[in-house]
């Protein structure tokens, strides 16, 4: 990868199973943010952008998947379109609209939430990612971040970063911000976390106060600020993140216990249990007990039933409202899809088996908060639904769509264990 890095990496994302984001972790770092910036906008906007700069595409999503799907209109191939775009970057529209996505997905959008509602959503899920991180509690000193870190937010990368708009302890970078290479990040000052995503996690803690954020479809024009500055102690109270991946939650909620309590993470993927037992390493977070779990063998959860007073379900989803970080995930890669979708069970039935499960955990009068990383209502609202229909001992306490105005796309309910 030198030269014709671009077109390198796109074609080794057409040809290999690899996702766009662990492809940019192999990418030099001095070329991540060309490869990143320009890649990432073209697979989020390819219709947009191609009207706008002459560029043929493919006639449909089918095809998409092909590095040869790509050609100027003079018949020059995918590496000067790259380097076409590369020269005029700073002019590609920040906005794309419904012609950027399988039609496929439009249709299932509308079908949820109506076209102008959905028209709304595409302009948005195609729109280039904010960089967003949180900050620990250790970066705080009399209720405000040190004096250090604040200079460090002034530094001339960072000059436009603001507050949160939802959340009290996230900080949002327009763009592609260099972020992750200085000490801050290296002595766990920080995370690199979406502000839906760390609001997820309070609202698992604190629902009484963060409910009022959630709408009952996904936010597509701006709201007012949160203000949740002060969050009470709950004091030691434990804690199961059954879906926990490489632990964005996870870590947040040990920020949100303050250093108390316990956590179980619990994970499919030994290298998320293992990277999350790293992250929560650098962060000094010392009450996080990683767990990796054998899909569908629950065994051993049996022993801890009614011990957990918040159970965290973050489950598997489609990921509708985490397009603008993977944008190659919209579009459809056969054959690998059709092999992968052969060998699992429909999303909406995991992700009631997997609540169903966990919910054993929850004591009475504790919680159980579900959420998912997507607007499919049968991936929201209804797996609730089919959950409480089988289950009186539990009632629902809230639930909503946060997103994608601003932050990630979510959707997460509160239910509460009766006595
Ligand atoms: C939406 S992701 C979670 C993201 C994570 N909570 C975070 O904040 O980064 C869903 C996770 O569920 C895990 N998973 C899938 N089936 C599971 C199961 N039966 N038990 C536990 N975790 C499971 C997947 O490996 C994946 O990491």
């Amino acid at each position: 990868m030198k030269s014709n890095i671009l077109s390198e990496v796109f074609a080794e994302l057409c040809e290999s199973q690899t996702h766009f984001d662990s492809l940019l972790s192999r990418v030099n770092p001095s070329q991540k943010s060309k490869v990143a910036v320009l890649l990432g906008a073209f697979l989020r906007r390819p219709a947009t952008i191609a009207t706008h700069f002459g560029i043929e595409l493919a006639p449909s999503a089918e095809e998409f998947w092909s590095a040869s799907f790509i050609r100027m209109k003079k018949n020059q191939g995918i590496h000067q379109c790259f380097e076409a775009l590369w020269d005029k970057w700073e002019t590609i529209p920040n906005e794309g609209s419904v012609e950027d996505f399988p039609v496929e997905f439009i249709q299932k959008l509308e079908k949820d939430w109506g076209v102008e509602k959905t028209k709304a959503m595409a302009r948005l899920l195609s729109q280039d990612p904010l960089t967003t991180i949180r900050f620990h509690r250790r970066a705080y000193e009399n209720g405000a971040l040190k004096p250090e870190i604040e200079a460090w937010l002034k530094e001339k990368d960072h000059p436009k970063s603001r507050a949160g708009n939802y959340t009290p302890n996230a900080r949002i970078f327009r763009g592609f911000a260099r972020v992750q290479r200085n000490d801050w990040f290296e002595k766990g000052y920080f995370e690199i976390q979406d502000e839906g995503s760390q609001f997820m996690s309070l609202y698992s803690l604190y629902p009484e106060l963060f409910a009022g954020r959630l709408k009952d479809a996904p936010q597509t024009e701006k709201f007012a600020q949160t203000d949740v500055s002060s969050l009470p102690d709950l004091g030691p109270i434990t804690v199961v993140d059954a879906c926990s991946g490489a632990g964005g939650k996870t870590l947040a909620l040990a920020d949100g216990l303050k250093g108390k309590g316990r956590i179980y993470a619990y994970d499919v993927y030994e290298r998320k249990v293992r990277s999350l037992k790293q992250r929560a390493e650098r962060a000094q977070e010392r009450n996080i007990q990683g767990v990796l779990v054998t899909p569908a063998d629950y065994s051993s959860i049996q022993k801890f039933e009614n011990t957990a007073d918040v159970v965290l379900v973050d489950a598997p989803c489609s990921g509708y409202g985490v397009l603008r970080r993977n944008p190659d995930t919209k579009w459809p890669r056969k054959p690998f899809d059709e092999k992968k979708r052969d060998s699992e069970i429909p999303l909406p039935e995991l992700q009631l088996k997997v609540l169903e499960a966990y919910s054993k955990y929850v004591k009475p009068e504790g919680r159980l908060v579900f959420g998912v990383c997507t607007f499919l209502k049968e991936e929201s609202l209804e797996p609730v639904q089919a959950f409480l229909k089988n289950h009186s001992e539990f009632e629902l306490q809230s639930e909503g769509y946060l997103g994608p105005y601003d932050t990630d796309g979510f959707f997460m309910a509160s239910l509460k264990k009766r006595k």
